[in-house]
């Protein structure tokens, strides 16, 4: 989808090596690609905060071309139709994540008809991959080093460690 602008969005709570895979791989497919960190009412207010998320999601993206990161307090249908974007784009890891994400697809082409979600699986080395769990890893002591970004390696680390007992 040439010439449009696409938005990634999530919690980012911190971003990881999964986040990462389905940015880079819709980089290629639009104009801009704006990742976009929200609040998710299912989740609690989280561990980093918004300028630590988005702080981390601008050191991991560096090296591509045409990614703009936000932060938006509100509906994702509103912020779409604000940036006037064709499309949303998520990642799939398993069957388990399709029912909430299908739900929210189908929710936010009710409030914005002129956004579509598009879904892209993501890579095989990733299906296991969460935010909570690198967390837990991390604040445990464990190597997190395949979970995250190496730009950020440190700062969760640094931000975790100990946390976890
Ligand atoms: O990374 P997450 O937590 O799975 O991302 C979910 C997120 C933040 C994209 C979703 O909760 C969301 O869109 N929040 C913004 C508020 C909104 O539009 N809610 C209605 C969605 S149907």
């Amino acid at each position: 989808m040439k010439n449009s602008i696409a938005i990634c969005p999530g919690s980012f709570d911190p971003i990881t090596m999964g986040h990462l895979d389905i940015i880079s791989r819709s980089s290629p497919m639009f104009d801009k690609v704006i990742v976009v960190v929200m609040s998710n009412v299912h989740k609690n207010s989280g561990s980093f905060n918004v300028e630590e998320r988005i702080e981390m999601i601008k050191k991991s993206v560096a090296h591509l071309p045409n990614i703009e990161v936000d932060y938006f307090d509100g509906l994702l249908a509103d912020y779409a139709a604000k940036k006037n974007a064709k499309a949303i784009v998520k990642g799939l890891r398993a069957m388990s994540d399709f029912e909430y994400e299908f739900q929210m697809a189908l929710t936010n082409k009710k409030l914005n008809p002129n956004v579509e979600t598009i879904f892209l699986t993501t890579s095989a080395e990733n299906m296991y991959l969460s935010s909570s769990m690198v967390k837990q890893v991390a604040s445990m002591g464990g190597d997190i080093s395949d979970f995250v970004p190496a730009a950020i390696h440190s700062d969760i680390i640094n931000r975790l460690k100990g946390k976890g007992r």
